[in-house]
């Protein structure tokens, strides 16, 4: 299964205390009192109870994750500090386990570059945004395209660098999926990660 090395890399890193985000998406999100949110790949849930915080408790967030064992992880955190209004769920970034139009605000940090069907993954965020919905997402794009030998590679791809595409086909996936009013928080200059030249970036649009 194309997750199995995305399952096994982050079970491992859920025991850790190593930073996995490549951008401030949660800081530009700005969730509204009684907001439904969704964070994809929401890792040890971090962001998932600080969302929680912000929406009150007639707010909802999910956090929707593929590792095991950050899904424990996540769900232990949410216990620990009494997190009632959000919930863990197991799911893959192309197939939402959410209603369409059902959500106000989709975040997520340095998660969908790992997604083997990325335009499936911006068509599923903008079907279970309602209409006015956002999405405020940090990832990276390379600035080349990555060769297809590392690209096919799972264990490249769950290194956070492989799956990257270009900026102008990261773009084209947004509009393709019908988002609009495009603008971007906050972008990184070109770094070395594996075997490609990436950037980090924190993007926002509205459906
Ligand atoms: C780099 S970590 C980021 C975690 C968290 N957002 C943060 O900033 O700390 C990526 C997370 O996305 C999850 N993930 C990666 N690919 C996924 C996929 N195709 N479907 C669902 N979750 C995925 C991983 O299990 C991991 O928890």
């Amino acid at each position: 299964m194309e997750t199995d090395a995305i399952n096994a890399r982050y079970t491992q890193l859920s025991e850790t205390s190593c930073c996995l985000s490549c951008g401030g998406a949660i800081n530009h999100a700005k969730p509204l009192l009684d907001e439904v949110c969704v964070d994809l790949g929401s890792g040890r849930g971090n962001d998932v109870i600080r969302l929680a915080e912000q929406v009150g408790e007639q707010g909802f967030v999910y956090g929707i994750d593929i590792s095991d064992g950050m899904i424990a992880k996540a769900k232990a955190n949410l216990a620990k500090f009494d997190v009632e209004n959000a919930e863990i769920l197991k799911a893959e970034l192309e197939k939402l386990p959410l209603l369409n139009e059902s959500v106000n605000l989709v975040i997520s940090n340095c998660t969908i570059n790992h997604a083997k069907d990325k335009q499936a993954v911006w068509n599923e965020i903008n079907r279970i945004l309602k209409v006015g919905g956002r999405f405020v997402v940090s990832d990276i794009y390379a600035t080349t395209p990555i060769a297809d030998e590392y690209r096919n590679d799972p264990d490249a791809n769950a290194e956070c660098w492989a799956g990257a595409v270009t900026k102008d086909e990261y773009l084209t996936m947004l509009e393709t999926a019908g988002f609009k009013n495009l603008m971007v928080y906050e972008e990184s200059a070109p770094y070395e990660k594996g075997k490609a030249e990436v950037a980090s970036w924190t993007i926002e649009g509205k459906k």
